[in-house]
């Protein structure tokens, strides 16, 4: 089955912060992993524009919501960009592909009799762009934007969610691993087996959106409207090729947790309605938090991803958001938890071992490395391949990557007990030499592939410095491939020191 992967689409209501790159790294992390593997991918982020919220900034800049969307789009495609993820497609919900279908799709959910008119009253949070049960209010507030929801009644148009609660509950019985983590798939199920509400999906008083078909006075709710993005861009994402033959249902998205019930619920749901087949997997991860909050925009404790970037470099942050948080889970994150790990681990750990490692070839051995015999790391490395990819196959990309730091501990401690600047000052132990030095070459190679997913850059230059093909195929992922070669000089530092960015800064 090829691999098509999705991140949620981002609200333009402001510029991104570290929460949406998160997403965006861990995605790029999982399809560059599987293209290794040679198989067929594809790779949608994007942005949501028709949301009330994004409708209200433009109005506070005096500006029409597509001028102020037009003019904010730029910095959200520089983020895969500047992270180095390696998208297929950007998509704008206000992309004519993307409004065309939609209206198609709901057009086909109208026909197949599952909407009806109603008035809607209930308290609408904003920043959610979502209606609140009482219950779910705390003092009033929103729980996750601690603001005062509007009261908002309206004439809308309704999706019969509650007819489909048989059919979801018969999903999730028969597919075990439709959503994980599995406590996440538990709570997506007892939300609809405490029975479902239908909701509205049109909005009266708006006009920021896209017509609904069969009433042009009314717009899509933007969660009517932004679902259906993972499908729309299929159609038109390449030219005159409709992907959807090769990619439906064969995809799996990525979302947090404050999304869950749009995505485990409702988006099910609409697709059976609208005759298509529910999506292969969904994997919901927890939160990045500051100081125990949410990071977030409403909150106001946002970490930008691009001065990170410009700091400590794509590669950094991107090892960073994979290793500080077990992938899946919430977890705290300092700002200045990167410029540790950028110093302990990927200075350290890995660049003074390339470092070391090529400076010795090329004082010891005149920069040649030849094959060694057997390989007393050999077994280590062997097993490497497999745990990573299953790790890597239910989303673990924290503990795959600790499989493959374990691997780059391993050579360290190999450095330090065989300490070849010992055996270089004893004729005797030339072939002892040569052998430790090819299983530190062949053991850093190994691991540069393996990381490839998740530092290409780095990845890149190890194979270089190693003067070893740029092949980054996953059966390189073993044993005694690395080839004899001449030519290695000591590689310059691949983390260079920086300075710690001052809280003032
Ligand atoms: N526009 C909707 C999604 C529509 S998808 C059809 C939306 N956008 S959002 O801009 O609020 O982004 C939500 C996503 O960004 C989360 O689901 C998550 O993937 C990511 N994150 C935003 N803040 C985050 C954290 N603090 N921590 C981790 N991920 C976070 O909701």
């Amino acid at each position: 089955m090829p691999y098509y992967v999705t991140t949620p689409i981002y609200y333009v209501n402001g510029t991104p912060h570290i929460g949406h790159a998160y997403t965006t790294i861990a995605a790029d992390i999982l399809v560059r992993h599987q293209r290794q593997r040679g198989q067929e991918t594809f790779f949608l982020t994007g942005v949501d524009e028709h949301a009330d919220k994004v409708a209200r900034v433009a109005e506070q800049r005096g500006l029409s919501p597509r001028e102020y969307t037009d003019g904010i789009v730029g910095t959200w495609q520089e983020l895969p960009r500047r992270l180095n993820a390696s998208i297929d497609f950007f998509i704008r919900t206000s992309d004519e592909g993307h409004a065309r279908f939609v209206q198609d799709f709901l057009q086909r959910v109208y026909d197949n009799g599952d909407v009806y008119e109603g008035v809607y009253a209930g308290w609408y949070c904003v920043g959610c762009e979502e209606f609140k049960s009482e219950d779910e209010l705390v003092d009033g507030l929103c729980p996750i934007h601690h603001t005062k929801p509007d009261w908002l009644e309206e004439k809308n148009y309704f999706f019969r969610l509650s007819a489909y609660q048989e059919r979801l509950l018969q999903l999730y019985d028969e597919r075990a691993d439709f959503v994980l983590p599995h406590f996440r798939a538990n709570e997506a199920r007892s939300f609809i087996a405490g029975g479902l509400r239908d909701f509205s999906i049109s909005r009266a008083t708006q006009t920021w959106g896209i017509p609904i078909p069969w009433d042009q006075d009314q717009v899509a709710y933007v969660w009517a409207d932004a679902l259906v993005n993972y499908l729309s861009a299929l159609t038109y994402a390449r030219n005159g090729d409709d992907l959807r033959s090769a990619y439906w249902p064969a995809v799996r998205h990525l979302l947090g947790k404050d999304i869950l019930r749009f995505h485990c619920v409702y988006w099910p749901a609409l697709l059976l309605s609208a005759g298509y087949e529910p999506p292969h997997q969904l994997f919901v991860h927890g939160w990045l938090s500051l100081d125990d909050r949410k990071i977030s925009k409403s909150l106001g404790n946002v970490i930008d991803p691009l001065d990170m970037i410009d700091v400590y470099g794509a590669d950094a942050v991107r090892f960073w958001a994979a290793r500080s948080v077990s992938f899946g889970q919430d977890g705290n994150v300092a700002p200045d938890s990167v410029h540790e790990r950028y110093e302990r681990e990927l200075g350290n750990d890995l660049g003074n071992l390339l470092s070391r490692t090529t400076a010795m070839i090329a004082r010891y051995g005149d920069g040649t490395l030849s094959v060694a015999g057997e390989s007393r790391i050999a077994g280590g490395l062997e097993a490497l391949a497999t745990r990573v990819a299953a790790a890597i196959d239910v989303y673990d990309i924290t503990g795959a990557l600790e499989e493959i730091w374990e691997i780059v501990r391993g050579l360290n401690r190999h450095v330090e007990l065989h300490k070849p600047w010992e055996l270089a000052k004893d004729a005797s132990k030339t072939e002892e030499l040569s052998r430790v030095l090819y299983e530190l070459a062949d053991g850093l190679r190994v691991v540069a592939v393996a990381l490839y997913a998740y530092v290409p850059e780095t990845s890149t230059r190890i194979l270089e410095a190693l003067g070893q093909p740029p092949d980054v195929s996953w059966e390189q992922v073993a044993p005694g491939r690395t080839r004899a070669v001449t030519g290695i000089e000591a590689a310059p530092p691949l983390f260079p020191r920086v300075d710690a960015p001052t809280a003032a800064a």
